[in-house]
């Protein structure tokens, strides 16, 4: 493995500390990751020497914040390939960015009778924005199936693919099966038919190499708080041109040129979508976080996690009685599993009584469970702080849970 996880470690205090009975084994990086001290450090300075507004003064820090925001704008852009800064819009996570598309391109692009395409492995906040979309518009919304592998039936999308389909919604990355869907192959066949692609990045883009220009996705979106940045900032990358033709999601400061009582003028790109004051500091530190990611080389992550997902599939299935659901060719370092007889939710509350945090439940992906036929997972979602020594103990819990139920 190639990482120097022990330093790395040093930067991510909280892994340090003691819950119950010893140190926290945290495994639950799907639902939220730990920040590291860079990132803290920033957020703390930026709010003792520089707490200004943005756009909305000429005064020393006013401008100070502005550039620290822009220049996050200008990382995030380098960072996911995107042609141009205002092609970055900030939000306040996946979920705001969704619906904002769901809205503004709603607005500009749906009628009656049109069709949205999501698959089966969306997590709710890739589907209801839609639903309500088809609601609004009297449109129709359409579904991906996938297989007991966790994959999805890529041979039914040429089907799917109709003349009133608008666009395709669908994550990068299973935020329950770890599943890596194939992007450039679905967003090329769907452009074949005119339709547009939003890719749900929210548990893509702190694993892999994102290049939106190379995949030609026309949305990318993902939160800060999942690839080591702050809770309430997140990005909307949207082709220029369709950003251009979408009418604003949120009226207010900052959005406007111009506003009488007859008629506003729109900002320009990226403040036409970034109405109210924004997360300007949370923004400075996505910044931090993307650049402390960069540094370490998303490429040596990936390889990393991946090891460490597949040590932790093959303990996993030496266990009796423990099945793992998601079992795709290409997949993110998540591992959603049950243990026979045991409640996801009594699972995980032994688990944490060991200090070992993982998510129980359905993840927020009621689909998934119904197509399995089952009430939840346990889910260990794995960062590249994380170690086989930790993996050990989570697979030494889970055969205590095998014991204290079965
Ligand atoms: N969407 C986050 C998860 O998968 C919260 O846990």
């Amino acid at each position: 493995m190639n990482l120097d996880v022990d330093k790395i470690r040093e930067d991510f205090p909280i892994l340090k500390q003691n819950l119950y009975s010893g140190q926290l084994v945290y495994l639950d990086n799907a639902a939220t990751t730990q920040k590291p001290i860079s990132v803290i450090n920033i957020i703390n300075e930026y709010y003792l020497k520089y707490n200004a507004n943005i756009h909305r003064g000429v005064h020393y820090l006013s401008e100070k914040m502005t550039q620290a925001y822009e220049a996050s704008r200008k990382t995030i852009k380098n960072f996911i390939n995107a042609e141009h800064a205002h092609e970055i819009i900030f939000t306040s996570g996946t979920t705001e960015s969704i619906n904002l598309v769901a809205f503004s391109f709603g607005e500009q692009y749906i009628k009656e009778g049109d069709e949205i395409l999501v698959t089966q492995m969306e997590h709710h906040s890739n589907i209801v924005p839609w639903q309500m979309l088809c609601e609004r518009k009297k449109a129709k919304l359409k579904v991906i199936n996938i297989n007991t592998f966790g994959e999805l039936f890529l041979g039914e999308l040429d089907n799917l693919l109709t003349e009133k389909t608008k666009l395709l919604a669908i994550t990068h990355v299973s935020n329950t099966l770890g599943t890596i869907n194939p992007l450039k192959e679905i967003i090329a066949k769907a452009h074949k038919k005119g339709v547009y692609v939003l890719v749900d990045g929210a548990q893509g883009v702190q694993h892999q190499q994102v290049d939106v220009v190379d995949l030609d996705c026309d949305f990318y979106v993902f939160s800060g708080h999942k690839i080591y940045g702050p809770t309430g900032i997140g990005v909307l990358y949207g082709k220029e041109k369709l950003l251009n033709e979408m009418p604003p999601y949120k009226g207010g400061g900052d959005m406007i040129k111009s506003v009488t009582f007859e008629k506003t003028i729109y900002n320009d790109l990226p403040l036409k979508f970034e109405a109210g004051t924004s997360n300007f500091i949370g923004a400075i530190g996505l910044d931090h976080a993307i650049r402390y990611v960069s540094n370490i080389g998303i490429s040596n992550i990936a390889e990393y996690e991946k090891e460490l997902a597949s040590y932790t599939s093959i303990e996993l299935a030496k266990i009796e009685g423990v099945k793992v659901f998601g079992n795709a060719m290409n997949k993110s370092s998540i591992i959603s599993f049950n243990i026979q007889d045991v409640h996801s939710f009594d699972a995980g509350m032994v688990l944490d009584k060991m200090n070992i945090a993982v998510r129980t439940g359905t993840h927020c992906t009621q689909p998934i469970m119904d197509f399995f036929g089952i009430s939840g997972t346990v889910r260990a979602s794995l960062a590249f702080y994380n170690t086989t020594q930790e993996i050990d103990k989570l697979i030494e819990g889970v055969q205590k849970v095998k014991k204290l139920f079965g």
